[in-house]
């Protein structure tokens, strides 16, 4: 049973502000879609479901011409939240048993350099036992958390942050989205909707590479990763 990766693409990038979405904004030449899905490929991936905007599913499909992997292709929702929801219903058919414990991973195009070390990472931590999986690093920044009447100090030394691929045995995901679905409850990513149905979530070590391109500062950042190759 093929480690299948769910690649949401379909948000619009309005913080990036590019003419294209945000997935198909080329970085040294190659759209970030396609880099985000060789790298899954490279770290064990092997099938993907691509959540596109509809409108664009034409040029998706031209970029991933010659993908690694077999794609199948799915129209987004209206926030990340569904268009998850909508990969996870285009799981390909298995028998149960092998569905129940198939490892899906659920993971942001935009996380376009993502190292294949953590994707292998997450896949084992899944095989190994766990509920959900996160790839997480330190936060480097001092954070404050604003109150009613000012702010108050965070201890950074206690915090996270969490990126994609997130892994989870495939029956459990589904489970998870299926019961937001039915409460009507949102999340931002996908050990939340985990941690939703009363699963542990295990952290396992990210990477500064797996940030999500956001604006257009991270483009910068993006280019300069592309010209240095991999880490
Ligand atoms: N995404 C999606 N469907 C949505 C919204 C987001 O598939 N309705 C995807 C994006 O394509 C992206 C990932 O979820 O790969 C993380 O979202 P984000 O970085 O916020 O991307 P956008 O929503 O496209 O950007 P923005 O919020 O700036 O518009
Ligand atoms: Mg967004």
């Amino acid at each position: 049973v093929p480690v299948v990766a769910i690649v949401v693409a379909a948000g619009s990038g309005s913080r990036l502000g590019a003419a294209v979405p945000k997935a198909l904004v080329p970085v040294a030449g190659v759209p970030l879609v396609t880099r985000a899905i060789e790298r899954l490929a490279e770290g064990g991936v092997g099938e993907v479901i691509v959540v596109v905007p509809a409108a664009e599913r034409e040029a998706f499909v031209e970029v991933l011409a010659s993908a690694p992997v077999p794609v199948i292709w799915v129209d987004g929702g209206a926030e990340r939240q569904d268009s998850v929801a909508n990969g996870l219903a285009a799981l390909p058919d298995l028998d149960e048993a092998d569905a129940e414990g198939q490892v899906v991973l659920v993971h942001d195009a935009a996380r376009a350099f993502v190292p294949a070390e953590v994707v292998a990472r997450v896949i084992e931590a899944v095989r190994a036992g766990a509920d959900a999986v996160v790839p997480a690093v330190p936060v480097s920044d001092t954070v404050r958390e604003l109150t009613d009447t000012g702010s108050v100090v965070v201890d950074r030394a206690r915090l996270r942050a969490v990126q994609t691929p997130q892994g989870f045995r495939r029956g459990l995901l589904e489970d998870a989205h299926a019961a937001l679905y039915e409460t009507r409850m949102t999340v931002t990513d996908d050990a939340a909707a985990a941690e939703y149905i009363g699963c542990d979530v295990v952290l396992v070590e990210g990477s500064r590479d797996a940030f999500k391109v956001t604006d257009p500062f991270d483009l910068v950042v993006a280019e300069a990763i592309a010209a240095r190759g991999e880490p």
